[in-house]
């Protein structure tokens, strides 16, 4: 891959030198094994351990496909789908590849014995497939992790509608945390230029998701004087809900679990921030028992921040543990948007305060192509900062994978490919130094 990398390190390599880079056979990905889906049988989830599950190993180059592009990727970013794939919960992924497999003698190169993992990438198109126009090799771009057929009429208004959607590099193979990525051309959007390869690859996921849940129509639609609710507030999604929140206009109110992370939500222009873990909420009795006197006491801390308004839109993830207080504390009319269950996905919450009060739950999933160029767009332009907090060798992505795994991270972590170390692939030195602060936040720089 040496040779991939000196052109991508020159500086003048044209796109028909890029086109015309030999291809080696084999490639070096992080993966999970079929085999070993069992590993972890009868532990419980924490102590489930991602240094043990993915490997990193030359895997076999697959073939390009029409209307897609392989990319040489320079980094990637662990998201918690990989923590997911990495500890077979809540189901082993090889269920989606051998799904996705059955649908084509195209699609059938995805079901294999291993799953290259990851659903990030910042680098280099090296080849694109037939049918595709609009990129060409050597184009430097980000790839969001959308990927659809469009065979079907469903999914034409909204492409997350599609029948066939899939996330990259969790219900399909050939993902980012690798050297080399197969994917859907029309998954590239271009990478913004001010930015280093490590942090342009780690919006990606979590920035699209976030626009998406918080401010695109099929979400919340957040609005200007909105209070938003942010669990996680300098997490993941947090970290992008939080600058979606202030951006608009609207008030974030940050959820956090320690000084650290307070600081950041801080850093950001937050000034409403709630410590969970100094506050002490148990919003559980046990196993099965909410403590709805726990919700009051959190909804009388929010009016305490917030002057005595309730909130308007809550962000929601942590699902199980905290889901019936985000029900409580939302406003008359206010909305709960949703995207994932970290802490469990069988929710409890008690209608009486969702029906009487016309409080609506909305479901949010990704975000469709236009949704996630928009977010790239607000991060190419400067107005949206990658969260990256630190990053890691591609060997290292089972440590990275743990850190996250045992919330031990902040914001984004970040995997370095084939960028042989941090800080390059900045094309705009200008801009970013006008934005350098901004982008140093979760670094504690
Ligand atoms: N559907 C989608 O498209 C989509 C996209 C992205 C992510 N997700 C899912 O969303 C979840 C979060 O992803 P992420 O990338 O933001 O993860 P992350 O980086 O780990 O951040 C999540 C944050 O939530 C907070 N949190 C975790 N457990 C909690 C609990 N029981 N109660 C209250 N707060 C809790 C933690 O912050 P504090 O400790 O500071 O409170 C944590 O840092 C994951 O389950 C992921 O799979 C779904």
């Amino acid at each position: 891959m040496q040779h991939i990398l000196d052109a991508i390190t020159a500086g003048d390599t044209s796109s028909e030198d890029f086109a015309n880079l030999d291809l080696p056979e084999s490639y070096r990905a992080a993966f999970v094994r079929k085999d070993e889906v069992d590993m972890f049988e009868g532990i419980p989830s924490k102590e489930k351990d991602p240094r043990k599950s993915l490997h990193v190993d030359q895997v076999d180059m697959p073939e390009l496909g029409p209307g897609e592009a392989l990319v040489a990727v320079m980094a990637s970013a662990i998201n918690y789908n990989t923590v997911w794939t990495s500890i077979f919960e809540p189901v082993s992924t090889f269920g989606f590849l051998e799904r996705y497999g059955r649908q084509s003698e195209l699609t059938k190169r995805h079901d294999l014995p291993y799953h290259v993992v990851g659903s990030d990438l910042a680098g280099v198109v090296l080849r694109t497939g037939p049918g595709v126009t609009k990129w060409k090799p050597g184009q430097e771009v980000v790839a969001h992790c959308l990927s659809v057929e469009l065979e079907d009429p469903d999914g034409h208004d909204d492409t997350m509608l599609d029948p066939q959607q899939r996330i990259w590099g969790f219900e399909t193979n050939f993902g980012g945390l690798a050297d080399v990525a197969l994917v859907k051309a029309n998954q590239l959007m271009p990478k913004p230029d001010h930015l280093t390869w490590e942090e342009a690859a780690s919006p990606g996921l979590v920035n699209c998701t976030a626009y998406r849940q918080l401010v695109s129509k099929n979400g919340g639609a957040m609005k200007q004087g909105d209070n938003v609710l942010i669990w996680g507030a300098s997490g993941g999604l947090g970290g992008f809900a939080t600058q979606y929140a202030l951006n608009g206009g609207a008030t974030p109110v940050c959820v956090v679990s320690n000084d650290e992370k307070a600081a950041i939500a801080r850093s950001m222009g937050a000034e409403l921030i709630i410590n969970r873990s100094e506050e002490g909420y148990q919003f559980w009795k046990d196993e099965h028992t909410q403590d709805p006197r726990e919700w009051k006491r959190f909804g009388s801390r929010i009016r305490e921040l917030t002057g005595g308004e309730d909130i308007d839109i809550v962000f929601e993830h942590p699902g199980r543990e905290t889901f019936g207080a985000s029900v409580y504390v939302t406003r008359k009319g206010g909305t709960i948007t949703t995207c994932a269950s970290t802490s469990g996905y069988m929710h409890e919450y008690d209608n009486r305060y969702l029906w009487m009060n016309l409080k609506k739950i909305i479901s949010s999933h990704f975000a469709n192509y236009r949704e996630s160029w928009e977010a790239n767009r607000l991060v190419a332009k400067g107005k949206i900062h990658p969260t990256l907090s630190r990053s890691y060798a591609l060997e290292d992505v089972g440590q990275a994978s743990l850190d996250v795994h045992h919330n031990k991270h902040q914001g984004k972590v970040g995997v370095l490919c084939l960028a042989p170390e941090e800080g390059m692939g900045v094309r705009n030195a200008e801009m970013r130094e006008e934005h350098l602060p901004a982008i140093n936040r979760f670094r504690g720089v």
